[in-house]
């Protein structure tokens, strides 16, 4: 088992291919409840398409950091325009942040938990009107971030901060919301909740959007840690599909066809294969991708 995942060794001929899996489903564990996504189907969908893959060093998959280390190039993703496809999702954070009662302090201090790039962060400068602080344990993924804000003129509303949730450093009730998309499935499920408590003003609101499969796995918890359901927003059944994995194969097929694969670095050809690998996941099992945002309060 590779140590805190949850996930079977790899196999010997693992490849590149094989590490957009692992990615995939690193993103995921320990599903506190649920389906597990089927690590041999995936394997059986990309065994299908791994000839432009380049072999991995599974040597680097030690590490914390693995994960981060195979799989992203924010390069790429500017290249195949992810930043605009992940745009494509603001909608239901808009709607989600419709659903958090009036504030009390105005405008509200807000913290993007896990802010990567930032697509949530600057939707929040916009809608919250006054400052984001972005926490991050990706300081590539944070100057990302930094330069899209000063582009779009919420360089000094919005605040980048490389730290993990689960050791910030940052004071007692400090925010008047907290936001989350796709982060708490990664971490310990019972820190996370406490420093979101912790961080948060008694009476207000952490938002999340996660997948529901795990969103039944925090529910457990949340009474635990002093939260309760408010409200929640199901995004459309097969969103992920429509408005991720499909539109993302085209990109990634007009990228495939313009670009010599075999003169790729690796990190680029490693960053493909996850792309590839999430589109054949969610291909695979469209159902296991439906997503929500819950508003959970505080209690006082
Ligand atoms: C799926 S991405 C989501 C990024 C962003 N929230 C969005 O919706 O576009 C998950 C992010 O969580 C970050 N992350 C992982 N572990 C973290 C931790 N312990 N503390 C803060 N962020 C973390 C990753 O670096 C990554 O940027």
């Amino acid at each position: 088992m590779i140590s805190g995942f949850g996930i079977p060794a790899l196999p010997e001929e693992a490849t590149t291919a094989h590490l957009g899996v692992l990615d995939v489903l690193c993103r995921s564990p320990p599903r506190p409840s649920g389906r597990q996504l089927d690590w041999a189907q995936h394997l059986a969908v990309l065994a299908t398409r791994p000839r432009e893959w380049r072999e991995f060093d599974r040597t680097r998959l030690a590490g914390e950091a693995y994960h981060r280390g195979v799989a992203v190039s924010y390069e790429l993703d500017r290249e195949l325009g992810i930043f605009e496809l992940r745009d494509g999702f603001l909608e239901h954070t808009r709607r989600a942040w419709a659903l958090l009662p009036p504030f009390d302090s105005v405008p509200p201090r807000i913290l993007d938990i896990g802010c990567g790039t930032g697509t949530p962060s600057l939707e929040l400068a916009r809608l919250g009107g006054g400052d984001v602080v972005g926490i991050d344990i990706d300081e590539a993924a944070l100057a990302v971030l930094r330069e899209r804000a000063g582009d779009v003129g919420l360089g000094d509303r919005v605040t980048t901060w490389r730290v993990s949730l689960e050791e910030n450093g940052l004071p007692d009730a400090a925010f008047d919301v907290l936001w989350e998309e796709g982060v708490l499935h990664m971490l310990d499920v019972d820190r996370s909740l406490s420093e979101c408590r912790r961080l948060l003003k008694p009476g207000c609101h952490l938002v999340m959007h996660e997948t529901t499969l795990w969103l039944d796995g925090i529910r457990e918890r949340l009474a635990d840690h002093g939260f309760a359901v408010r409200a929640t927003h199901p995004l459309p059944r097969h969103f992920w599909l429509t408005h991720w994995a499909d539109p993302l194969d085209a990109r990634l097929r007009a990228f495939e066809r313009s670009h010599d694969l075999n003169a790729l670095n690796e990190t680029t050809a490693s960053a493909l294969a996850t792309h590839r690998a999430a589109v054949a996941a969610i291909r695979a099992d469209p159902d296991a991708t439906r997503c929500a945002y819950w508003v959970v309060a505080r209690a006082e």
